[in-house]
């Protein structure tokens, strides 16, 4: 059977699978249904020095799997979290992760407590709220690491644009990175009323869930190729499927939150099981044997391929049900059904690709016309 245990600045965690930062990590009570529901580590909801004023309504989805927040950070009193929450966590066997916030005079506090109360395996930092100019991220990240000797990780937001220069300034001063926030500023409203669905001062909030998994996905990859520390991938994690993307994409975790939000917290032991099945499934023995197997190679050769040969779609008749979602958004019209006969008109195909990865039963396949 795989050995899903992951290996991170020296602690084992039993599964990659986490919580993240957020509404079901907020306290207690809901981190010990976390622990219950298997988490493979307990990532908090982020405290501050100063208590979040949180707006109503704060949470709306936007789309099946799809959420937009205005949460902010915790409204409960850090020195009340860090004294009477942490410790009521039943499980002892689960690694905490803190997630703290925002300025280096803040994290200089809450750093010199945590470390008084010796309750954290490791912190996490978020980079969301606070000017992320070099100077400062590396003033935030000192604010931690001199005042703390647990590992201390990066949580990174998906808007920053120079992340080659945000990585290599944060290196030296962490021991890993966590990655993505929820992307953002993000707005919807009621057309009848004109009224945004949160209740924020401008009615922004932050997209999460489904969504945003390529971006998460792109963000991670991006950062395992720029450092050599660990990477702890969340974002838009809705089936295994897409944990074993992050864990491809260089991930040696993954954190889920809005998939628990919608569906519970049995969700982390359920994805773990079924990592393990599919590693075993595909003989990969341990997660180290499958991170960052993203083939970015192959990723090069299908941009020339586009130069020359075509990637044409060829049909596999017994995996095909005629419900011609391929004909239909192939806006080109180079596919046409004739009495379940699949056609294709290659003056009109462009390769884009659509038709295959709309299939819902995978009978599409993409194979270059070799010309
Ligand atoms: C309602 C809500 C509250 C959140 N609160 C926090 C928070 O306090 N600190 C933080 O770093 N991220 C917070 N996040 C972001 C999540 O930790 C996570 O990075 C993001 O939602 C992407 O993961 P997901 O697609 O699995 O939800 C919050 C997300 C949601 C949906």
């Amino acid at each position: 059977m795989a050995n899903i245990k992951t290996k991170i600045c020296g602690i084992t965690f039993p599964n990659p699978i986490w919580t993240a930062a957020g509404p079901a990590s907020a306290d207690a009570e809901l981190l010990n249904q976390a622990a219950a529901g298997g988490a493979g580590a307990l990532v908090t909801k982020t405290i501050s020095v100063q208590p979040a004023r949180v707006p109503i309504p704060n949470i709306h989805s936007v789309a099946s799997g799809t959420l937009m927040n205005a949460e902010l950070w915790s409204e409960m009193d850090y020195m009340k979290f860090i004294y009477d929450e942490l410790p009521k966590i039943k499980d002892k066997s689960k690694k905490i992760i803190v997630s703290v916030g925002y300025t280096p005079e803040d994290l200089i506090v809450l750093g010199k407590e945590l470390r008084k109360a010796n309750v954290a395996d490791a912190v996490e930092f978020s980079i969301h709220y606070i000017d992320k100019n070099p100077e400062n991220l590396k003033r935030t990240a000192a604010a931690l690491k001199d005042n703390l000797d647990i590992p201390v990780f990066a949580k990174i937001s998906p808007s920053i644009q120079d992340l080659d220069v945000v990585i290599r300034v944060l290196d030296p001063h962490v021991d890993g990175f966590v990655a993505i926030n929820s992307v953002g500023p993000a707005l919807d409203f009621d057309i009848e009323t004109g009224r945004p669905f949160l209740g924020s001062d401008d009615g922004r909030g932050w997209l999460s869930g489904g969504a945003i998994l390529p971006i998460g996905l792109h963000v991670v990859a991006k950062i395992s190729e720029l450092t050599t520390k660990p990477v702890i991938g969340v974002g838009g994690v809705r089936k295994v499927e897409d944990v074993i993307k992050y864990i491809m994409a260089g991930a040696s975790a993954v954190q889920i939150c809005s998939l628990a939000i919608l569906k519970g917290q049995q969700v982390y032991g359920g994805l773990a099981d079924q990592l393990s099945d599919w590693m075993d499934a595909h003989n990969y023995e341990t997660i180290e044997s499958l991170k960052n197997t993203f083939n970015r190679s192959i990723a090069r050769k299908l941009f020339f391929l586009k130069q020359g040969p075509q990637l044409y779609p060829t049909l596999i008749d017994e995996r095909c049900t005629y419900c011609l979602k391929c004909e239909r958004s192939c806006i080109h019209q180079a596919i046409k059904f004739y009495e379940h006969e699949f056609t294709l008109d290659t003056s009109r195909c462009v390769s884009c690709g659509l038709c295959a990865s709309v299939c819902p039963t995978d009978a599409l396949m993409l194979e270059s016309s070799g010309d």
